[in-house]
């Protein structure tokens, strides 16, 4: 049975917790956050304090919150002879307090409060500071996910840059074509054939070979007509570059 202690309340808190209170191997024995009123969705099914002194002893103490606070809360579980993991794609394994058996617990996902997620297919990129601790801590993964993967700090930077690209640029650029849809009166939900098919060819296809569209096919006069339309002028910078970087990619 792994005894951790979670700290944080926000969004992967959440998804942590309620993926760790399914497994039988698993026992959240509390749930530490700043603020009584976040701390109430853990309340009822394990110990909640919002005080690092009352922090109560486990095996795995993991991290959940924003990653500029890493460092300090870790210093809460200082002199604790466990493993303290944070859940970053960005932070390195110094951002834990010294002297500690250090980890990283990096779930490659996009969680939001209230929105469902089978942890079981989140991969979980995992580090540590020694063999042991490596080892205790996929022990610890595999109990929520099948895809348990050991990356070091550069390599989970990579692909946290890699994510990035994936989930938040893609889902900026889906905002920028609800915004074009709601200007000329057309719904967005038009568009969610073509995005599902965009995802599920990357099944067979490599994103390389999967590119389509007017800068794939030089077709210079139809985008002088998008930029024509486009009002705003970073958003016609963002059109002009990643059109220029297509170009590039296939040649003239
Ligand atoms: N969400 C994702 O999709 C995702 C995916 C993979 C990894 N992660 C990683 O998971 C971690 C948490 O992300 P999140 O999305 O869950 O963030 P979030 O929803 O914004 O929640 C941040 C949490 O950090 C707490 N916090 C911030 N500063 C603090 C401090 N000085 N002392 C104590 N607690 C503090 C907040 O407490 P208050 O509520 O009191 O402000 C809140 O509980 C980050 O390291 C992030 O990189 C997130």
């Amino acid at each position: 049975m792994h005894k951790v202690v979670l700290l944080g309340t926000g969004n992967l808190a959440h998804h942590l917790f309620d993926a760790f209170t399914k497994s039988n191997s698993v026992s959240v024995v509390q749930v530490f956050g700043r603020s009584a009123e976040r701390l109430a969705y853990f309340k009822d099914r394990t110990k909640v304090t919002h005080k690092p002194e009352n922090l109560l002893h486990a095996d795995i103490y993991i991290i959940a919150v924003s990653d500029d606070a890493i460092h300090t809360v870790s210093q809460y579980i200082k002199n604790k002879k466990s493993i303290i993991a944070h859940c970053s794609g960005g932070m390195g394994l110094e951002t834990l307090t010294e002297g500690s058996d250090r980890g990283v617990f990096y779930p490659l996902q996009s969680f939001s409060k209230g929105r469902k997620i089978d942890f079981s297919e989140v991969p979980l990129c995992i580090e540590g500071s020694s063999e042991i601790v490596l080892e205790k801590l996929i022990s610890l993964g595999r109990t929520i996910s099948q895809i348990c993967v050991p990356i070091n700090s550069k390599q989970r930077l990579a692909m946290h840059l890699a994510a990035v690209y994936t989930n938040n640029f893609t889902n900026h650029l889906l905002f920028k074509a609800s915004q074009i849809c709601e200007e000329n009166d057309l719904p967005f939900s038009l568009l969610m054939p073509l995005l599902k098919e965009t995802v599920s060819k990357l099944g067979i296809l490599s994103p390389y070979d999967a590119q389509t569209g007017p800068a794939r096919r030089n077709d210079r006069k139809t985008q002088e007509k998008h930029m024509k339309i486009i009002s705003n002028k970073q958003d016609r910078e963002i059109y002009a570059l990643l059109s220029e970087a297509i170009q590039t990619t296939y040649g003239d």
